[in-house]
């Protein structure tokens, strides 16, 4: 790709069709770099970067080694969870979606750094890239950490956890496949568990209504170790495909 290319590749977020894209989930920040992040971006988007396309594919061509089960994560932020699991569980490959452009350059540099071929980042909306990218049955996993909870009444419609979005997750996962979300925000973690549990094409493996308990390579974000100092509950929610 020419650098004029892959300029082009990342300034564009999502798909601008009709009206409106269906949940507004973000709140899109400034699209300019400096030098530093834009060279960054320049020496290493071919080797770990994807650009958004339309037409399905297997997300396990995109990879190195195509061998391993794609766990895709949505709103990575900085990329500091990302960057330990993809290191620690490297028996996945990791499809990694921001539109947040500094989080997707610091995560871009890590990755660079690390020499993390089972990473490959993509700054486009998710609901977008699973609609119309990603073939249904061809992900192992979703992981969700923290997602905005959108706490006013009035910005509920913004939230990522909708039935119409879990439907479209569950139809990608393989059967056994699995969803795991994490929120610091109780009401959310609530809201979240009513629409996992009316999905029909998703178990719940600890029981109804019950929360999961923590997975020991999930790393606490600096984050998350805020909320816990105010005393906010962490709440994990772990379904699966039937
Ligand atoms: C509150 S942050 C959490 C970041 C990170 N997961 C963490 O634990 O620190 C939520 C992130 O999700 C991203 N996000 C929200 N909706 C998205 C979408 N539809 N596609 C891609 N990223 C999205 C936002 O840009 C934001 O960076």
């Amino acid at each position: 790709m020419t650098e004029e290319q892959i300029l082009e590749a990342i300034g564009k977020v999502e798909v601008r069709e009709g009206i409106q894209r269906t949940i507004k989930s973000y709140a899109l920040r400034s699209n300019v770099m400096d030098d530093a992040q834009r060279r960054i971006v320049l020496d290493n988007y071919e080797r770990y970067c994807t650009t958004f396309s339309e037409g399905l594919i297997d997300p396990r061509t995109l990879f190195k080694d195509p061998a391993k089960p794609v766990i895709v994560e949505i709103g990575f932020g900085m990329g500091s969870s990302t960057q330990v699991i993809a290191k620690e569980r490297d028996g996945f490959n990791y499809l990694c979606l921001e539109v947040y452009l500094v989080g997707f350059v610091k995560l871009l540099r890590d990755v660079s750094k690390l020499e993390l071929d089972n990473i490959r980042l993509m700054r486009f909306n998710a609901v977008d890239v699973l609609q119309r990218m990603i073939a249904d049955s061809s992900v192992q996993g979703f992981h969700i950490f923290f997602p905005d909870p959108w706490p006013k009444k009035k910005h509920h419609k913004r939230r990522l956890i909708q039935p119409d979005f879990v439907s479209l997750l569950s139809r990608k996962l393989v059967k056994g496949g699995y969803i795991y979300m994490v929120t610091d925000w109780r009401e959310y973690a609530e809201w979240s568990m009513e629409i996992f549990s009316q999905e029909p094409l998703l178990s719940d493996p600890y029981g109804k209504g019950v929360y999961a308990p923590p997975v020991p390579w999930r790393p606490t974000t600096k984050f998350e170790k805020k909320g816990l100092e105010k005393d906010y509950e962490i709440s994990e929610l772990w379904f699966e495909r039937v």
